[in-house]
């Protein structure tokens, strides 16, 4: 009985696991991170993808360019606006990067990206990958960092999701093996596993971080959890001045919740699905997914983005002009202490602060009533100028 559909499902899963296994080559002669020190210049891609993703985007351009100013001039860092990433060119070419757009990525260094437009069922889309997971993929950026801060509830968390296997690995081939039966699966391997787990340690050593926790499901996913945990115990005996622990995803995300315990985590490293849901419920406390900033790092690219969807309601409304550019100007400052501009960075960092909590003197409301975008980001500059 179903012979037909099971030899089908058989060779789906066949050329899966061919797939899998040219990764793990690929990863096994992987080289070291790039230094941007040794570069002529840098070139920072500008891709403003879908929505209210190139107004925003746009304007932490012009924020980046300010404090760049003179790298700029002296040829010492290029900016490249990459348009192409939209939904409708994506949907029109049936891929999840049309490949020109591909290609111009792989010609920059670091990568700012506006929000991308994912179809779901019953969109007018055709359900092309998502361009996230799929640059993600091609770029092959595995540690997804995503800091949240709350700085009055003593909150200082670092999350390194793992942003290349997991559940999202080929979770766009899922077989139907037959009408009443689907069938996805999760990929884990050594090397993938080991490299997000060894970035988590290393970011814990050079911040002064004493804590590094694991976070999975290993009592029940058995081989890809717990092999996940393993490579994490084994790994953390490299590291004797940092305590290792870890938790398993359910009571983790009811301890995120209690107030006695949360400030205690420092950082968290965890596979891909669990990454993705714990890093909303963590940037919820810090004032929704709209306030953080998410940082996609390999060791060849880098692309920083807002956690945020695209908003395209408030384009058809004609209010891009008053969408909040905050969330991706706070990834412009991660991208750049990761390029070694850090002064830039934290005078970034503090001038968000001043005026999105402290001095406030305008305010987004995403329609008339407040600021424009492009006001806003004016606002920013004026501040770091009075630094
Ligand atoms: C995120 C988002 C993406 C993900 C979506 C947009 C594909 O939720 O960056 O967390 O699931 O990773
Ligand atoms: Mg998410």
């Amino acid at each position: 009985m179903y012979t037909e559909n099971i030899e089908r499902a058989k060779e789906q899963f066949g050329k899966l696991l061919e797939e899998q296994l040219k990764r793990v080559e690929v990863m096994k002669n992987q080289g070291d991170f790039l230094n941007y020190k040794e570069l002529d210049t840098i070139i920072i891609g500008v891709c403003g993808g879908d929505g209210i993703g190139p107004a925003i985007t746009g304007q932490a351009q012009r924020v980046l360019e300010f404090l760049l100013a003179n790298e700029v001039a002296s040829g010492n860092v290029e900016f490249r606006t990459i348009d192409g990433l939209t939904i409708e060119r994506r949907a029109a070419e049936n891929a999840a990067i049309p490949p020109v757009v591909l290609d111009e990525l792989k010609e920059c260094h670091v990568i700012l990206k506006g929000p991308t437009t994912t179809p779901r069922k019953g969109d007018p889309w055709p359900n092309v990958e998502s361009a996230n997971v799929a640059m993600r993929k091609e770029l092959d950026l595995f540690a997804n960092v995503r800091p949240v801060r709350i700085p009055e509830q003593g909150i200082d968390w670092t999350f390194y999701r793992e942003n290349t296997e997991g559940a999202y690995a080929v979770g766009s081939k899922g077989v139907h093996v037959t009408n009443d039966l689907g069938v996805d699966f999760t990929v884990v391997t050594t090397q993938g596993t080991e490299r997000i787990i060894r970035a988590a340690f290393e970011y814990a050593k050079a911040n002064g971080k004493t804590r590094v926790t694991a976070v999975t499901k290993a009592n029940i996913i058995k081989t890809t959890d717990g092999k996940f945990l393993d490579i994490f115990k084994e790994i953390a005996k490299e590291y004797q001045d940092i305590t290792a622990d870890d938790w398993y995803i359910d009571i983790m995300t009811a301890k995120l919740v209690d107030e006695k315990r949360r400030r205690d985590f420092q950082v968290l490293v965890l596979p891909n699905l669990y990454g993705d849901i714990l890093t909303d419920e963590a940037a919820e406390f810090q004032g929704g997914v709209g306030t953080a900033g998410s940082a996609n790092i390999g060791k060849r690219y880098a692309m920083f983005e807002a956690i945020h969807g695209s908003a395209p309601r408030m384009v058809e409304e004609g209010r891009d002009i008053y969408a909040d550019p905050c969330s991706v100007i706070r990834a412009g400052a991660m991208l750049l202490s990761h390029i070694g501009y850090v002064e830039e960075s934290e005078k970034l960092y503090k001038a968000l602060d001043i005026c999105t909590i402290t001095e406030k003197k305008l305010v987004i409301t995403g329609r008339d009533t407040g600021a424009t975008s492009a006001e806003f980001a004016d606002y920013i500059m004026q501040t770091m100028k009075k630094m």
